[in-house]
């Protein structure tokens, strides 16, 4: 399948403008050719959040999810290996394995087609009855499948690099706040929506220069000055480092939960092209986001978040609520600046090249992308 990619004129002045510090042009947040074109390029041929490891720690142990608009299954097979496959029969297409359990077989709800643990078609109803049905060409299709502390990726592209080398420093990066990632204790999934593009929202995760003006509970715990804020970008990724202030290590300060416990920096990464890893100063936790695509004009995804198990209840709450207010309060941003984009009235922004540098990275990441 293939989507009609960027006509060459188009390329050239969209990247020409990015190179002068403008932003990519308005109609990409809202045009359904450039989400089609994104859906083949960016997500079809990237790394994907799609479960936890424990889900699937043992063999027999399956779990459906997408891909954006891809349906896709991770499985343990009898023999320990983690399998990825396109979640779709290969018969006349119906989704094979639905939710999560534990099976020796995935057999499609439709006509009872039966596949092995290693994709493999193993039994057809009434097959028997046909000349020239071609069983063996008849397996589920693979993907990529990677892992990394508790989380499972998978990357329909087989040509794709292996995810180690998307996550570039990352996994240095949350090494440094000195907790074990795999000691940690899964705690919940919250599932959201925006009224944005998905780029709309995943820029603004990457500039903190709207934090005083927008999150101020955020700020009063963080030290959001641009010279204690740290912005760092790899080929794949992007971070950034913040301070809890000092006043509110001493209590001379209120803040929205108590940072003691653990690291006192905070963290934000988002791994190209749509999975973010936060790591709020405290006591050992992380939370991870997807966001997808539901159209041009929505983005629709999941959070999930550990802690180390003897944090209590009360305090996991705290750090959650403390989440959720600054989401909250970007929400309202990302749907405005969804307004304005899908006006038709100006054409691009301008990007502030210190201060969202990350955005920079990201739009240049989308371009190249899409150029092909
Ligand atoms: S579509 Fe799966 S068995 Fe028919
Ligand atoms: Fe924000």
């Amino acid at each position: 399948v293939s989507v009609p990619g960027l006509a060459e004129a188009e390329r050239q002045r969209v990247g020409a403008a990015l190179e002068d510090g403008w932003t990519l042009p308005a109609s990409w947040y809202t045009d359904p050719a450039v989400l089609a074109l994104e859906q083949e390029r960016v997500f079809a041929r990237s790394w994907q959040y799609v479960a936890r490891a424990d889900q699937v720690a043992g063999p027999g142990d399956f779990v459906a999810s997408r891909v954006a608009h891809i349906p896709v299954v991770v499985v343990r097979d009898e023999t320990g290996a983690l399998n990825g496959f396109v979640n779709v029969c290969r018969h006349r297409g119906h989704e094979v394995a639905v939710g999560e359990g534990n099976r020796r077989t995935l057999q499609c709800p439709y006509h009872a087609w039966t596949y092995g643990l290693d994709g493999c078609l193993r039994a057809v109803p009434r097959g028997e009855r046909e000349r020239d049905l071609p069983v063996e060409g008849l397996s589920l299709h693979r993907v990529q499948v990677g892992t990394w502390g508790p989380f499972v990726f998978v990357n329909p592209d087989l040509e794709s690099p292996p995810l180690l080398e998307t996550l570039g420093d990352v996994p240095a990066a949350v090494a440094e706040t000195g907790f074990d990632l795999d000691a940690l204790e899964f705690d919940g999934r919250w599932e959201w929506s925006i009224g944005c593009n998905w780029k709309v929202a995943l820029e603004n995760y990457l500039e903190c220069y709207h934090c005083p003006v927008a999150h101020p509970g955020f700020s009063e715990l963080l030290d959001v000055d641009p010279d204690a804020y740290a912005l760092s970008t790899g080929n794949y990724t992007s971070s950034q480092r913040a301070e809890v202030r000092p006043a509110v290590l001493n209590g001379d300060r209120p803040a929205a939960y108590d940072p003691s416990g653990g690291s006192t920096v905070a963290q934000y990464h988002l791994v190209w092209p749509n999975f973010t890893i936060n790591v709020e100063a405290g006591v050992p936790n992380i939370g991870v986001d997807v966001w997808l695509p539901d159209g041009p004009g929505r983005t629709i995804g999941w959070s999930d978040r550990w802690f180390a198990p003897d944090v209590p209840r009360g305090q996991r709450d705290e750090m959650i609520a403390f989440a959720r207010q600054v989401g909250d309060e970007d929400n309202s941003l990302c749907e405005s600046v969804q307004r304005g984009l899908a006006s038709g009235m100006v054409a691009r922004g301008r990007i502030m090249r210190e201060s969202e540098q990350l955005i920079a990275h990201f739009q240049r990441l989308v371009f190249e992308t899409l150029s092909g």
